[in-house]
């Protein structure tokens, strides 16, 4: 066995998720950075590489160049596969040009920068042999995998409530504007049709949609840009429906004042309800009217075996969100094995968020713009995948 070989597009000196998907990446030993193109300019991508020990030639001056060249080395020294860790609007034509050398892809989120690119993708996929992966981080704590479970097997009842919030503040004022990465994410060429929903406002929707097991059918939305002068949301609010029929709301601001990344998930049935926080990602609360509420704690007492396997330490050394990122590594590292041995590797059985997951994402984000804008109150987002898809060429 030897480890699976990746390269990196983006995340070089002082961005910020590079860094973090390199530290989740060799967590559990599986996985070697072999190359990388990790910025739009030259040298800093050259000095980037270097920095990380990676050898000279292998520092590319573009994501072009590195595809092209990865391809023509021999198989076993070759990159595997390609994470993308750059601006928004850079994500489709790279995964495209690294499926169309024939590497896997991991993508960080939204997918693409619309939707039609989104179905391009999917459409890609379809015809080649690539594996492909959506870093949705927060799917990979232990205790939000045992809310899944707890949900699947029926402990909650018929779910009637869905309640998710993400909450930072980092752009809550107009000098917040300055930074490198607030200053893509405000441009709607770089960043897409939102800014906030975009942003933050995706992970909420598909953490609801993991964890109840039910998917958003219809939206009602109000976005606000409030600082002046922006003109992408930086803040909102979604009413939902979901398809068993159970109503929900999911805020997400990047301008309340002192959050941190305060994400939160409540998912109500009709016999118990769950609470989840990242800021205390390693308890989940059962509760209901009628027994005392119960504390659940990452690695005591009997846990699914999803979430034994997303612990690596015994229970109270906190595990957080970069173990969280290094479980979507380790599941997509299982499943590139899996593909290699020619077994089943597809993105359910690895619960690996993959193209259907980006493709949704990129339909909430479009949806709840268009249901901002409009006067209806209640957005059907109808979408087959298959029936969805542009005609193949
Ligand atoms: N999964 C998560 O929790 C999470 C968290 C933060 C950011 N993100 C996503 O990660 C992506 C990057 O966000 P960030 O905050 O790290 O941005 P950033 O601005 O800090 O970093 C972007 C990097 O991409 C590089 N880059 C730009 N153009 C390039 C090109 N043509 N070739 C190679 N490299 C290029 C930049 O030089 C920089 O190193 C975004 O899509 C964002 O939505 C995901």
């Amino acid at each position: 066995m030897k480890k699976v070989r990746m390269g990196m597009v983006g995340g070089g000196k002082n961005a910020f998720i590079g860094a973090v998907h390199r530290i989740a990446a060799f967590i559990d030993g599986e996985i070697e950075l072999v190359c990388g193109a990790f910025s739009s300019d030259e040298a800093r991508s050259k000095s980037s590489g270097l920095s990380l020990y990676l050898p000279e030639n292998r520092c590319y001056a573009s994501y072009d160049e590195m595809f092209e060249t990865e391809a023509s080395l021999p198989k076993t020294q070759r990159m595997e596969f390609v994470v993308i860790v750059t601006p928004n609007y850079l994500h489709f034509p790279i995964a495209k040009a690294a499926i169309e050398n024939g590497f896997h892809v991991l993508s960080d989120k939204p997918a693409t920068l619309n939707l039609p690119e989104a179905l391009a993708l999917a459409s890609l996929i379809k015809r080649h042999e690539c594996l492909y992966g959506l870093t949705h981080t927060y799917n990979g704590y232990p205790l939000i995998k045992q809310a899944k479970h707890l949900i699947e097997k029926g402990d909650l009842g018929n779910i009637v409530k869905v309640v998710v919030e993400y909450s930072q503040g980092w752009l809550a004022s107009k000098n917040d504007e300055q930074s490198k990465q607030a200053s893509w994410r405000l441009d709607p060429e770089k960043s897409g049709v939102s800014c906030c929903m975009g942003d933050i406002g995706g992970h909420a929707a598909n953490l609801a949609e993991y964890v109840s097991g039910l998917q958003i059918t219809d939206v009602c939305a109000d976005l606000t840009s409030t600082i002046v002068g922006r003109t992408l949301d930086d803040d909102g609010t979604v009413m939902l429906k979901l398809s068993n029929g159970a109503k929900g709301v999911l805020l997400a601001s990047q301008i309340s004042l002192g959050d941190e990344n305060n994400l939160k998930l409540r998912i109500y049935g009709d016999k118990k309800s769950i609470e989840w926080s990242q800021l205390e990602p390693n308890t989940l609360w059962l509760k209901s009217n009628t027994e005392a509420t119960l504390q659940i704690r990452a690695g005591v007492g009997e846990m699914c075996i999803e979430a034994q396997r997303a612990m690596r330490t015994p229970a109270g050394h906190p595990e957080g969100y970069l173990e969280a990122f290094a479980n979507i590594y380790q599941n997509f590292v299982a499943q590139i094995r899996a593909h290699n041995n020619g077994e089943q590797s597809d993105n359910a059985t690895f619960d690996v968020p993959g193209i259907e997951e980006a493709v949704r994402g990129m339909a909430f984000i479009e949806n709840v713009v268009m249901a901002s804008q409009s006067d209806l109150k209640w957005h059907p987002f109808a979408l087959d995948l298959n029936q969805n898809l542009p005609e193949q060429n």
